[in-house]
């Protein structure tokens, strides 16, 4: 009987007739609903913001790795549904969960997002039903957190009714050459017949499935991929203080050290960590062994240095201001680039958001300009992108270069500008020893 349960459900996900569902349409969700889509597979996003909804439904993308045309095509032949109902989900056997895992005001992590998707594919879940999670989120949340809702509570049991595994996403927004479908993907069941059946699943659409042995390992693959980059930059924005204090290159000393062809890998300084993941999901990972009574000091002493990252920036547009005889407060300042990174229109978690703070908190008057942000409120202020570039270059008497665009003309605004603080080394070889420039 089990084994014809596994059987059954291997049978429709290799014949990609089985139903598959999106919980969580977003950075994540959308792109992997389009690969499932494109693979021939029937996909129903499920998400309660019901804008996100609305613009899939009219054959529409607002994730610009997502291109409206293929949203478009997947809409009108059927393949791609979007809805805000969750009883959508009786009628599918494959479910990907793609919710967010944010952190509370506290730093503590916010599981809030999974134990309500949770509860809704509770309520649904039947047997002959495999469930992927795929939120970045601390080790152990796959077994501790939904295992007992969707198995014991309903009656089901884990590797013979249903299927429970952890794939991490690996996306890296506004990339073209690894996407989702040739991202390599691991996958790890909470039993092997779970990894079986979720790597049978996610084979249909991506190039490379990567089975561990457990979901455990899955979402500590992750974890330890993500911690290995925030602590790098920790290491390299330490590197670029330390080159301040010692009146050094720091940008040459990387360029000097990235030319050894083995044992060492580059990483670049800049004004703070950003975006939906570096920043936060290595304190997933503390969290969870402080509980254990352990303090995971490399990712303490980054986050500290890393969230200390807009204060050095600031005090550097500070001093490059009281070289020129003005103080911080009153002086106009512009913030070139507010994305959490180049080319992209994201703005979770960006540093940018710290260094606008703190400068208006100093009474800079402060003004910005993003081709990607038209609009930017947090914690109290408003600001809208500047329309001209050129003459609020002109006009400031600082520019700070934050995100480095590609788009921008860095030699006519470097040429416009009295005064820059390039955090990103986005002027390069013009900005070495020119007196009108400041770098990290
Ligand atoms: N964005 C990235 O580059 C990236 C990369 C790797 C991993 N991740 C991880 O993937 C997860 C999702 O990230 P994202 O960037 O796609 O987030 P996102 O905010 O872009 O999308 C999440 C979506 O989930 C929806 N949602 C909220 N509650 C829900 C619920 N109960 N049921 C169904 N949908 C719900 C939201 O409305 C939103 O549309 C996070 O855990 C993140 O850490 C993100």
């Amino acid at each position: 009987m089990s084994k014809t349960v596994k059987d059954h459900l291997l049978s429709q996900l290799h014949g990609r007739t089985a139903r598959v569902a999106i919980l969580g349409m977003g950075y994540v969700g959308l792109p992997l609903a389009v690969a499932f889509a494109e693979a021939g597979f029937d996909v129903t996003g499920i998400d309660p913001d019901l804008r996100k909804v609305e613009t899939l439904r009219r054959g529409e993308s607002y994730i610009q790795d997502i291109m409206d045309e293929q949203v478009a095509r997947l809409v009108a032949a059927g393949k791609l549904h979007a809805t805000n109902d969750f009883s959508a989900l009786k009628d599918v056997q494959a479910v990907s969960v793609c919710v967010p895992t944010p952190l509370r005001k506290t730093g503590d992590p916010d599981l809030s997002f999974i134990l309500d998707a949770t509860t809704e594919l509770a309520k649904y879940i039947h047997s002959g039903m495999v469930v992927v999670l795929e939120s970045t989120t601390y080790p152990g949340t796959t077994r501790e957190i939904l295992l007992p809702k969707l198995g014991e509570e309903n009656k089901l049991v884990v590797g013979q009714d249903f299927f429970l595994a952890f794939s991490p996403e690996r996306v890296d927004p506004g990339r073209t050459d690894w996407t989702t479908i040739n991202t390599p993907k691991v996958v790890g069941g909470i039993t092997p017949a779970c990894g079986n059946v979720a790597a049978a699943w996610y084979q249909q659409a991506i190039e490379t499935v990567v089975s561990v042995s457990s979901a455990e390992v899955a979402e500590m693959a992750k974890l330890l991929e993500n911690t290995f980059r925030m602590i790098n930059i920790g290491m390299v924005n330490e590197m670029a203080i330390m080159c301040d204090r010692l009146g050094v290159d720091v940008w040459e000393v990387i360029d000097a050290a990235a030319t050894k062809p083995f044992g060492f890998m580059k990483f670049t300084p800049g004004p703070g960590l950003g975006g939906h993941c570096i920043p936060i999901d290595p304190l997933y990972l503390s969290w969870k062994l402080r509980a254990l009574n352990y303090t995971a000091r490399f990712i303490e002493l980054a986050s500290e240095i890393n969230t200390s990252m807009p204060r050095h920036v600031v005090g550097l547009v500070q001093e490059a201001l009281n070289e020129q005889g003005k103080p911080l407060k009153g002086s106009r300042i512009l913030v070139l680039g507010t994305a959490y990174k180049p080319d992209i229109d994201d703005l979770r978690e960006s540093p940018a958001l710290d260094v606008i703070g703190l400068l208006m908190q100093k009474g800079a008057q402060v003004t910005y300009h993003d081709p990607y942000i038209a609009r930017i409120q947090h914690d109290g202020w408003e600001l809208e992108s500047v329309p001209e570039l050129m003459p609020a270059v002109s006009a400031s008497d600082c520019v700070v270069i934050i995100t480095n665009h590609s788009g921008y003309d860095y030699a006519a605004i470097l040429e416009a500008a009295n005064l820059m603080v390039d955090t990103r080394n986005a002027l390069g070889k013009l900005g070495r020893d020119h007196p009108k420039v400041v770098t990290l």
